[in-house]
Order: structure tokens, then sequence, then C-alpha cells
């Protein structure tokens, strides 16, 4: 039988990778350059200054050729000895996967449970801190956008918590899934390590993974004792100073790591924050209209990146997600880990719009009845009257 042939656009709505600019694709296509050459450095120190201004921070970025999973690795590499502990908290599927590696390191997880259904309760930080007399804590590790649950926490509220209990834990925050789409300040919130990946609000290929390091990490840095080789912060945080790399460096990146720069820039952070705001809202209130529930079970903390969305009790969600796909070319995300079956994710980050948003929960609309779930009708046109001019919808 003949492979069926897909026409027109896909519409990829996973949460990360998200939609690449055509803009930023067009600067990747360059000719390589020398990466020992002035150009280069130039285009490392401009881009390193692009970031600190996205992060909000005066502090030291190292870029590195990897994926979010070894920015969390060189994070925890680079201020941790073996045997040190460090609180967690069960967020979704990524906080786990980052204290299993944590424990392949050596390192003490303090795990949090979570029933990822809400976010992280910063009493709870506070109280397992002072009760840690002895300061055996060395780190605080929260990831701020869930990206398996649609969970946003609050980070002001985790460094309050830590604030509270007057403990010296560092604070690592995993914002793979907020830069670029929730408001995100490292130096005003007390960040020490920001961790983060290029594939999603920084819309970029996947491909660089970021920390941001603060005054206090780097000195962890010094008496940290867990082995490190390619992902040591030093040789990189001083080579990216001078715009040079200690080893090759993904030079097309960097070309498109300028272009997407200057359109957040273009666009201004808050604006970003803003759209990202509402395209999620839009979603939100077509899965009301649908009559399904949002695995974020708390409205202060729905993620701006994502849309979990529970499937009728006998539904395997996957199966709906492949349909969808299917049928209208609409790549959705996967329930992970403790939900996979259970849920779906609609992505709504990065380089996207409107119609694009419309687009995909019309997909998904059309794709749940080719499924066969039972459901309301009418969740794309609540989408359509609140990013719309229907003032009726909006109550204004
Ligand atoms: C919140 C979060 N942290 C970490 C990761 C891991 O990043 P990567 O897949 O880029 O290694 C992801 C990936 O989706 C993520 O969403």
């Amino acid at each position: 039988m003949a492979k069926k042939v897909k026409r027109g656009r896909h519409f990829l709505n996973v949460p990360g990778p998200s939609n690449v600019p055509d803009r930023v694709l067009r600067a990747m296509d360059h000719p390589l350059i020398d990466h020992r050459s002035q150009e280069f450095f130039d285009l490392v120190k401009e881009v390193c200054a692009g970031y600190r201004r996205i992060f909000r921070t005066e502090s030291a970025v190292a870029i590195y050729p990897s994926s979010g999973t070894g920015a969390w690795e060189a994070a925890l590499l680079n201020t941790l000895s073996p045997g040190d502990k460090i609180l967690g908290f069960e967020s979704g599927q990524f906080a786990t996967l980052w204290k299993v590696m944590a424990e392949r390191h050596g390192l003490s997880v303090d795990f949090m449970p979570g029933d990822w259904r809400h976010p992280v309760d910063p009493a709870e930080i506070e109280r397992r801190l002072v009760a840690d007399k002895s300061h055996s804590i060395k780190a605080v590790t929260i990831v701020h956008s869930e990206t398996s649950t649609g969970i946003a926490c609050s980070i002001p509220g985790v460094r309050q918590a830590i604030d509270r209990a007057k403990h010296p834990a560092l604070l690592m925050v995993d914002s793979v899934s907020s830069a670029g789409v929730h408001e995100y300040r490292h130096d005003e919130w007390g960040v020490d390590v920001t961790i983060c990946g290029s594939q999603k609000g920084l819309m970029l290929p996947p491909g660089l993974g970021y920390n941001v390091v603060s005054k206090k990490a780097l000195a962890a840095n010094k008496t940290a004792k867990l082995p490190r080789a390619y992902f040591d912060w030093q040789p990189m945080v001083d080579a990216n100073q001078s715009g040079s790399f200690p080893y090759t460096p993904p030079i097309s990146m960097f070309f498109a790591a300028k272009e997407a720069i200057a359109m957040m820039e273009e666009e201004g952070l808050d604006n970003i924050v803003a759209r990202h705001e509402r395209l999620a809202e839009a979603t939100r209130r077509a899965v009301r209209a649908w009559g399904l529930e949002i695995l974020c079970a708390e409205p202060r903390a729905y993620a701006n990146a994502l849309t979990a969305i529970m499937v009728p009790e006998g539904v395997n969600a996957d199966a709906v997600r492949a349909a969808i796909l299917e049928h209208y070319d609409v790549s959705l995300g996967a329930g992970l880990g403790k939900v996979f079956g259970k849920v779906f994710r609609i992505g709504h980050l990065g380089w996207t719009n409107e119609l694009m948003v419309i687009g995909a929960i019309a997909g998904v609309e059309m794709g749940m009845g080719v499924a066969g779930v039972k459901f309301k009708s009418g969740g794309t046109q609540a989408a359509i009257d609140y990013l719309g001019g229907n003032s009726a919808a909006h109550g204004r």
C-alpha cells in the first residue's frame, strides 16, 4: 500500500523542542568560521551578554554543547562532593530524572514527595531546612516549570523559604521550560545555578545547555570534589569571558543564538511572558469547554509552556495522541512516567502565536472525535473567543 503522504505544515506542539523561527534557521545557514578567530570570540561574547540579559543576571554564563540533561549534570558536578545531601521535590518526571542522576553520582537526595498535580510547598522546604541543624543539605534543586505536568512553582517562594530557615544551601533551578516563557530573574531571586536548554522558550534547536553561575556557586566549585572534566566550569567560564572555548564549539548554534536573542529582545521579555500567558489560558479554556480536566490542580501554578490534559477513565491518552498525529499531523507530548497513558500534553511555547495554537487545539478536538473520546465540542471555539475580539466571551 502506498505510504500516506502529508502535505502542508506539520504542527509541532510537543512542549519542546519547539518551532524554530525561520529567521533563526536562516542565521544558522552560515559558513563555518574559525572558532579561534576574533570574529567567533566576538560572537560568543555577544551571545553570553544576551543571555545575561535574558536570565537577568550579572553572573557568569557557561554554555555547553549539550542538552538540558548535560546542564543538570554540570550543575551537580561543579558544586558538590561525593555523599553530599541535596533537597529536591518530586514535581514530575524531570525532577525524578534529575534526582536519579544525582544518586548515580553518589549524592544523597532528600526527595519531598509530590502527587504531580501541585507545586512545591515552600513551607515544607523551610521545615526540612530548619530541621537540618548541621547544614548537611548542600543544595536545593527545583524544576521551575515541570514539563511533564504543566505545573510551575514560585522560585521567589522557594528562595524566601531558604532565607527564613537561614540555611546556606545553594539554590539550583531548572529553567529548561521556563526561560523565555515565564518571568525569570536569576540575580533578584538569589538563584545560584540556573540550568537551561536551548530548544524550548529560547527558540533554538536542541544542542546548547546553559549554567548561569552565582559567585556563591563559583566559590562552592573551588571545594567541590565530584570528578568532572568536560563539564568543568572553570575552563568554560574563563574561556567564555574572552569568547573562546575549551573545545570545538557548536559554531552554527552561536549564529542561531545571536538571532534568537535579537528576536526575544525585539519583542521584549515582559511581552513574551504575556503572550505565553494568553496562549496558555486559551488552551485551558478549550480543555474546560471539552469537559476534560487539566492535570495541574492549582490554578496559580499553571505553566505557560504547556497544558497536560487528563483523558476520561478507560481511555488511553497515548492512543489519542497517536490518532491526532496520524489524522491531523499535530505532534503532542505523551504522558511521561507515572502519568503515561493518562494525559497528553499540548505545547504552546516559543515561536508560536494565536493561530498556531488554535490550529493545534482544532487538531486535538477533531482527533479526539476520531479516537472516540467522549467530550463536549466547543473547545476550539472557546479558545477563539478568548483570543479573538468576541467581547462577550471576554466578559468585557
Ligand atoms: C524541565 C526539563 N528539565 C530537563 C529536561 C531535560 O532536557 P534535555 O531533554 O534537553 O536533556 C527537560 C526536557 O524536556 C525538561 O523539560
